[in-house]
């Protein structure tokens, strides 16, 4: 049977109280990762015909989001659920099929959820199936109304439009749905707006159904936890909590050490590869792949950072970076814009690289800058070297050859080549060419005159004496 989704985006979420009025609730990142993104991506192992996201509110951030892998269709204003879900009519309404209806705002849920609610919807042949819960505090949530007898659920009513009684029922609407396709947008048609909100509820398409003798079904999940929506700041870091304890449990489970979980703060896309082991203090963003046998931390903050295996990296500051196995990094270590480092390196305290291609087996092991260079095999880089990539306006290329010594304290005034075997005195400012085999100095030649020390010492005491006067 063809499925489809659609994925409630539009509201306004004035609770997150952001100065920026253009930012959507659903772009509130968790662990790095789009609030909206977890919908989708949760959603989507289950092989959807279209998936369509309603964005309306802060609708060009939630569009740049989801319009990769879902289509999108604006909602200008904001009129209630059904009002949203009309907006994909054109999108949907001739299709057969079944069709999950989702809020954008829900980050917990998981697959698992989603694929059981629509066995049960084939399995008792529903035309609306309804993702219910149980809570013992239920207010503020729309109530599954069920006739004694029969127990058939006969209407969902929402908090505020609840009698005494109704506000007493416990069984409440998740906002998670899977209808038949066509008879939802035949029905949604026939709702109004005469309740207290003045809105198109969704969820009033319920009693429309089951006047016409639609059947309509309940599904009660278990777990209240996956359908927990986020509209403020405290109730985001709620589920950034509940999201960073599954992923470093199944880490964990799968064979990688975090030694503090509760410092420790991974994406859910990212890989890592069994014995490596996680110290305190680290975050790994993004959605790259980390091997095996590697130790990270503690301290360490890498984003979008590719690594292969038995890597030490310590206390450091890794963005856009690809590293490949057996390298020591750190402390305070420091790379970004598409650095690669190959093999058997050594990157040490107080190094920075931007943009920097390091071949295997290079050493720099401490205080010095790289900025738009490559560096060839068994090269070292002495302390305190630093290329001189920009003037100001431009951003200029160092290439240093293989089994280069490069002296400490050298300054490479860019665009510079220094050719393999090449060797470079320390403190030189190099800014011409070094061919391969070259010793270059750069450098004043020292002099050292007899007695100057007394000398220079005399002089700035009668200096201060004569002040004194
Ligand atoms: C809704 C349900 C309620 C349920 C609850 C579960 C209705 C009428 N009520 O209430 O029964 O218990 O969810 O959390 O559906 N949205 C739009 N456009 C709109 C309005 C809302 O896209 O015009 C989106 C929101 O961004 C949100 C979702 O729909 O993702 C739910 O809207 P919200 O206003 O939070 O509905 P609730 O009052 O929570
Ligand atoms: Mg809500």
């Amino acid at each position: 049977m063809n499925k489809y989704a659609i994925v409630m985006a539009a509201g306004k979420g004035s609770r997150m109280k952001s100065l920026d009025e253009s930012r959507s609730k659903v772009s509130y990142l968790i662990l790095n990762k789009p609030i909206v993104r977890y919908v989708i991506d949760a959603i989507k192992p289950i092989n959807f015909d279209k998936i369509v996201t309603i964005v309306g509110f802060g609708g060009e951030i939630t569009k740049s989001l989801v319009a990769h892998d879902t289509e999108v269709v604006w909602q200008k204003e904001q009129k209630g659920t059904g009002h949203a879900v009309m907006m994909a009519e054109p999108l949907l309404k001739d299709l057969e099929g079944s069709t999950l209806v989702v809020c954008g705002d829900t980050p917990l849920i998981k697959t698992e959820t989603i694929e059981k609610l629509f066995l049960k919807h084939e399995k008792d042949h529903n035309k609306m199936t309804i993702l219910t819960s149980l809570l013992e505090h239920p207010d503020g949530y729309g109530r599954i109304v069920r006739e004694e007898k029969t127990n058939n659920i006969l209407a969902i009513k929402e908090d505020k439009d609840c009698n005494d009684d109704e506000k007493r029922i416990k069984e409440i609407n998740t906002g998670i749905y899977v209808f038949d396709n066509k008879m939802l947008f035949s029905y949604l048609k026939n709702i109004k707006t005469n309740n207290a909100q003045h809105e198109y509820y969704l969820t009033d398409v319920v009693s429309v159904f089951v006047n016409d003798k639609l059947k309509v079904g309940g599904f009660i999940l278990e777990d209240p936890e996956e359908v927990f929506g986020i509209n403020d700041r405290f109730q985001l870091s709620y589920a950034q909590k509940v999201i960073r304890k599954r992923v470093n449990k199944a880490l964990m489970l799968s064979g990688v050490s975090i030694e503090d979980p509760n410092s420790t703060y991974i994406s859910i896309d990212v890989k890592i590869g069994q014995d490596t082991i996680i110290h305190p203090n680290t975050t790994i963003y993004g959605d790259k792949t980390i091997g095996t046998n590697n130790e990270i931390g503690p301290n360490t903050y890498l984003e979008n950072v590719m690594i292969g295996s038995d890597n030490k990296i310590i206390s450091s500051h890794l963005v856009d970076t690809t590293i490949g196995n057996n390298n020591e990094i750190g402390p305070f270590t420091r790379t970004r814009g598409g650095t690669i480092i190959e093999n058997n390196t050594r990157v040490g305290n107080f190094v920075e690289f931007k943009n920097v291609h390091i071949h295997n087996g290079v050493k720099s092991a401490h205080l010095t800058y790289l900025g738009d260079t490559e560096v060839g095999e068994k090269t070292n880089i002495g302390c305190m070297t630093v290329t001189a990539n920009y003037d100001g306006y431009n951003k200029s290329r160092t290439t240093i050859g293989k089994n280069t010594f490069i002296g400490s304290g050298s300054i490479l005034v860019a665009p510079i080549e220094i050719k393999d075997n090449s060797f470079t005195a320390a403190g030189s400012t190099i800014t011409k060419a070094v061919e391969e085999d070259d010793l270059a100095i750069a450098r004043a030649r020292q002099v050292n005159l007899k007695n100057g020390s007394s000398k220079i010492k005399e002089k700035a005491r009668i200096k201060k004496e004569q002040s004194i006067k």
